[in-house]
């Protein structure tokens, strides 16, 4: 195994079109980052909080927004983002990726950014935030959809990995423009935060108009000959290529194995066999990721900051952003070179460590001891060095590649609506556990972090399955024919769904067609031996 991520040799055609495809839509990864980061600073805005208090005032006298109506501001977004995951599938399904994306940026997320910028009172800007929700809950799981859908299989963990470095990028855009504008004394301070917005949905239309459409998409709308120039353009290779014919013959096989099996591609068969457990796997994946405490930190960490003498919130939120930014990279290349079950593994038990470090040492010192409250820091940025180097990006890869193509969109979108509810949960309720006149849990709230990573240890173990370097069709296989997860790692691909096809095939399980297919290869390598051992003299 060498350093280097390779391309394998028997892949036809180039590389580099998939490469820049995928990396340029995880771009829509900033508007996921930058939509759900700007809040909190737009909040501590006296120009906003002037504007839309409606008369009400804090202890000083100053205009300050009820916490009623602030909790549902900064909530509204969630409910957004929520209905907007599970819409992307009838939308991905219907319109296309490509379009479906299009769609959510350019008309959806738009309008939300229209409200918001044209505020001046509460109703247009909760409205705005809603839409502008629905639009990143939309794009949030169609891009993941799109990269696993296009990228080449040898690369496809790195390329999904960059959607969640561009969410990283956001976060801390967000963090630096809010930053630059909350001094204004006029409605610029948080109108030009909201509106930079249009750039970024600009910037993904824009590069979504020229792109292909997947040509996966296509097999499963029937449309051949549109999925062979869609490939075609991403492999730069002639539509008769022998290499692209059979790549595509393979995916459109294992389609129609699919479609085959008793079950049609409704909601209800989301929930049935090998899919069921893929969907358990992924949603429980989504829900892990949010329950390891990231957004606890992201959202509430600056007190703990402040006890250990960083007073201003800025630099705090720089130093948490940066190490989340920083520390993707790793991630983008482990998740190719150790895989998706040891990264998570590894990210599980360095998160787990960290967080009851965090918790024994919050807890032991209290709010005096100056020393502990900063190893309690130390150990809070390397908890953020581990979720952003694994279940930060590999939540969104793993989740992209687990579904058979006739479910995928339906699937993808559960997975991804789980990781918003949960989100909105969290953010919702750790104040009332956390804070003194409630459940006052305090630096305690780290050991129930600590404790779901520690299970996120035991799920990755029992349920993850090893799909680094399998195409989207072998993952299929893998499922029917390993039944557990710690045994996938010994999977290797060999049936062929092409093959199966034109045998007659259909109508056979994944594993009656693998056995009858190696029957099949082991008399014909028999029947050459013996034809071999005839002809020597
Ligand atoms: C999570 C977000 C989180 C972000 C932090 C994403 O993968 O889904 O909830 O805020 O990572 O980088």
């Amino acid at each position: 195994m060498g350093i280097a991520l390779k391309k394998p040799d028997d892949e036809p055609g180039a590389a580099w079109p998939a490469i820049v495809i995928g990396l340029f839509v995880a771009f829509g990864g900033v508007l996921f980052g930058y939509d759900t980061g700007t809040i909190s600073g737009i909040l501590q805005m006296p120009v906003w909080q002037g504007l839309f208090a409606k008369g009400n005032v804090n202890a000083e006298g100053d205009p300050q927004v009820s916490s009623g109506d602030e909790s549902l501001i900064v909530s509204i977004l969630s409910l957004g983002t929520f209905l907007g995951a599970l819409t992307a599938a009838p939308v991905a399904d219907f319109f296309g990726r490509r379009l479906g994306l299009i769609l959510s940026s350019a008309v959806v997320f738009n309008l939300g950014v229209i409200l918001q910028t044209i505020a001046t009172n509460q109703p247009p800007f909760i409205a705005g935030r809603f839409f502008a929700g629905y639009g990143v809950g939309l794009i949030s799981a169609m891009i993941p959809l799109y990269q696993s859908e296009t990228s080449p299989k040898w690369i496809r963990g790195t390329i999904v990995g960059a959607y969640q470095l561009a969410i990283t990028i956001g976060l801390l855009l967000a963090a630096i423009v809010n930053n630059a504008t909350q001094n204004r004394n006029d409605t610029g301070s948080y109108r030009i935060p909201v509106a930079l917005q249009f750039v970024w949905s600009i910037v993904l239309c824009g590069g979504m108009l020229v792109l292909p459409e997947t040509p996966r998409f296509h097999i499963k709308k029937g449309q051949n000959e549109k999925a062979a120039k869609a490939l075609s353009k991403i492999r730069r290779l002639p539509i008769d290529h022998p290499g692209l014919v059979s790549e595509l013959a393979e995916v459109r096989a294992a389609h129609n194995f699919e479609m085959s099996q008793k079950s049609s591609a409704g909601y209800a068969d989301c929930f049935k066999g090998t899919i069921g457990k893929r969907l358990l796997t992924g949603c429980a994946l989504q829900a892990l990721q949010q329950l390891s405490g990231v957004n606890f930190i992201f959202y509430y960490g600056t007190s703990y900051f402040t006890r250990a003498g960083f007073q201003d919130p800025f630099i705090i939120q720089v130093i948490t952003n940066t190490i989340n930014v920083v520390s993707t990279f790793p991630g983008l290349y482990l998740v190719e070179k150790l895989g998706r079950r040891g990264l998570l593994l590894m990210g599980a038990i360095g998160m787990t460590v960290s967080q009851f470090i965090v918790a024994i040492t919050g807890t032991a010192a209290g709010t005096t001891d100056l020393s502990a409250q900063r190893a309690a820091i130390a150990f809070v940025c390397i908890y953020i060095f581990f979720f952003a180097s694994s279940w930060g990006p590999v939540a969104w890869v793993v989740t992209g590649e687990l579904f058979p193509l006739k479910v995928r969109a339906k699937a993808l979108s559960m997975t991804t609506a789980t990781n918003w509810l949960l989100n909105f949960v969290i953010a919702f309720s750790t104040p009332y556990i956390v804070d003194e006149e409630h459940g006052n849990l305090q630096s305690r709230v780290f050991f129930i972090w600590g404790s779901c990573c520690a299970l996120s240890i035991v799920f990755v173990w029992a349920l993850i399955y090893e799909t680094k370097g399998l195409t989207l069709e072998q993952v299929d296989e893998l499922y029917g024919l390993v039944d557990k997860a710690w045994k996938s790692k010994e999977f290797r691909p060999a049936l062929s769904f092409h093959e199966a096809q034109n045998e007659g095939g259909q109508g056979m399980s994944m594993r009656q067609m693998s056995i009858a297919q190696s029957e099949r290869r082991a008399s014909q390598a028999h029947a050459k031996d013996v034809s071999y051992a005839k002809e020597q003299p």
